[in-house]
This record gives C-alpha cells, structure tokens and sequence, in this order.
C-alpha cells in the first residue's frame, strides 16, 4: 500500500519529510529553564562511565562510505522492483526525519542550557544524531534525492512537548530505534543474499550509539524517580502504546520492505516490541502486555482504520470527509480501548545500565 506521491524528485523527497501526520516523525522543543535544573547526582556513578564511553567516542571512523558501496548499490539495489524502491524511499526519509529531529532537539537543548551534565551529554547525542541523518542523506543524495537539513530544519512545524514527555517519548523512541536496526542486522546477517542495499551493513555499530542515547534517558529519569511513579504511569502507558502503535501502522503500510528482507512486517513489529518491553524494565514500572490477543487484534485495526483513512482521503469531498470523521472515530475508540487493557508491572533493577546484547 501507497497512501504517499511517488517520490521521483529532490522536491518530492522534501514535501515527504517536512509533512506533518499523525504517522510522521515529528520535531520537536522543549521547556530549556526546566531542563537546566535537572539533577543526575543520584546515578553519578553509571552517569561518568557512560560520559567516557561518548568522550571515546568508538563510531568516530563508522559513518564513512567505503568504494563498494555504490558498487553494491548499482548491482543489487537496481534489481528490486519500483514499487519496492518508493517503500525503502519511504523507509530512508522517515528515518532520516527521525534521526533529524533528534539531531535538532538535543543541539537546540544543549545551545540553551548551562547544566554541565545535561549540556555535555546534548552535545554528544547531537554529534551522533548528525552523523546518522548524514549518512542515510547521502544514500538519498545516490538517487539524487538528497534533503536539504537546513532548509528542513527552517520550514518543519516542531511540537512542544515538557521535559517529561520528550524524557519518556524520547527513551522509547531510541530503545525502539535500537530494536528495528539490530532486528534488520540480525536478520541480514543470517540471510546476506536478502541484503537489497549497503546501508544495513552499518546498522550494528550503528543502533549501539541508538542504544547509548536511550540509557541516557534511562538515567535521567532514574536519578528522577517521582517521573516514574503515580499518576506519571498513565503518561508512561500512553507513550508505549503511542509508539508502538504509531510504529505498527506504519511498517504494515510498507510490507514489501520487510518482505524483501524474508521477514513479515506483523512478525517483525512483535520481535521488536518484545526486546523493547526486554529493555525498558531498566526504567519503566510497566510494560504493554503485547501478547493479549485483544492487544493483537487492536493494532490490526489500527492498522485497517489508516487505511480506510486514506482511501477516504483519495475519494474527497463530502462523502470522503464523512468517511474519514467516521473512522477517525473508530480509530480513536480501538485506541482507548487498547489503553485500557492490563499492563504488566514489575520493580526496578538497582543496576540501571544495560548491555546491547541482542
Ligand atoms: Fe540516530
Ligand atoms: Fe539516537
């Protein structure tokens, strides 16, 4: 399914990233004077030998093309069908959006901030979230589909979100970004010939930075435990049902993607869920119960609600519009009703920092 344009033009590549849906990754700011005053002192300990581990900074050399990959890009790539290529268009520009908009927020938070440890810790995540979006643009750049950041960063709309919600929002999105990349590598190493582009060769070293950014969070937030526990559970619940859900819906509108990889878009999702559920008791009380049939059943028709949306979107006008407000309903009320389900709960580890053993 294609609910987008073709993207055939450097323009067209542009529109895609700079649009705002509910399914496309978001910039976003913050609230500065709130994020000076945090306090890390309760996990110095872990905090230092994570800042040394940016300070070596072991992906300095990793994001640099090697002469065969545009060999492998003009022999392998060239043999997937258009249809399959708009899909993995699709795939670089989101992720490149999301890769950006981290990139963005932590250097805009690190420009307005004089808290030492927050500011060093903006600048190494920065430093990295530039590397990656560079590093997919250039892959775009091959199709002469290149973005420009600059102008990308002028014209985007950018969410508020307080320090708590970019904290949660933020963690997951990292830790989820961890699980996709390792998911994918792992897959491609067990299976070289579905390997359809270059790019995934870098994804290991590469999801281990996504990995660190995500124990940052961790320990942000464990140093700050009143954002883990009351009525904060409810917002927690609401953001792992966001992102799962958001994710959900989007990989199953570009199943040839997986497909091409020998994975099914369904089976990928809940192998992502599940180390991400794996990772996320470092810091969360609560996990999604991903294996409740009626959680199962109601991403499915998340998943069917985005596409009749779309087909209503295609058809316009009086009956289109009706059609959407009529789904948008039903969207919303499977939404709730997946917010409601039991979720399962558990203590913290005393160790907060954890290894990227998948
Ligand atoms: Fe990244
Ligand atoms: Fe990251």
């Amino acid at each position: 399914m294609q609910s987008t344009p073709t993207i055939d033009s450097a323009e067209k590549a542009s529109q895609k990233a700079v649009e705002s849906t509910m399914l496309s990754p978001r910039f976003y700011t913050t609230d500065f004077a709130a994020m000076d005053r945090l306090d890390i002192s309760g996990v110095r300990a872990e905090w230092d030998t994570m800042m040394a581990e940016y300070e070596g900074d072991n992906n300095h050399d990793h994001f640099q093309r090697t002469p065969e990959f545009a060999v492998e890009v003009a022999e392998r790539f060239s043999q997937v069908s258009p249809e399959m290529r708009q899909e993995f268009l699709d795939f670089l520009i989101s992720s490149l959006t999301s890769e950006f908009s981290g990139c963005i927020l932590y250097n805009e938070i690190f420009r307005n901030i004089e808290n030492p440890d927050i500011k060093q810790l903006m600048r190494f995540m920065a430093r990295d979230e530039s590397r990656h979006a560079s590093f997919i643009n250039q892959s775009l750049k091959d199709f002469g589909l290149g973005i420009d950041l600059g102008d990308l960063k002028r014209t985007k709309a950018y969410t508020y979100f307080k320090p708590k919600y970019i904290f949660y929002a933020t963690y997951l999105s990292e830790k989820i970004g961890y699980a996709r990349y390792i998911t994918i590598y792992r897959q491609l190493e067990r299976h070289p010939d579905k390997r359809f582009h270059p790019i995934f060769r870098w994804f290991e070293r590469w999801c281990n930075d996504e990995f660190r950014h995500g124990e940052s969070f961790a320990l942000i937030m464990r140093a700050n435990p009143h954002l883990l526990r009351g009525g904060n559970v409810y917002w927690i619940r609401f953001f792992l049902l966001a992102v799962y859900a958001t994710m959900y819906v989007r990989d199953h509108a570009r199943p040839m993607l997986h497909q091409e990889m020998g994975l099914e878009s369904s089976s990928y999702d809940y192998e992502v869920f599940r180390i991400t559920n794996e990772i996320t008791r470092q810091v969360f009380p609560v996990s999604l119960d991903i294996d409740n049939p009626a959680f199962r059943s109601g991403l499915a028709h998340l998943f069917h609600v985005q596409t009749q949306m779309d087909k209503a979107k295609a058809r316009g006008g009086v009956i289109g519009g009706l059609q959407r407000a009529r789904w948008a309903v039903s969207g919303l009320a499977t939404f709730v009703r997946l917010y409601f389900l039991p979720v399962k709960h558990h203590s913290l580890p005393t160790q907060i920092r954890m290894a990227p053993a998948w």
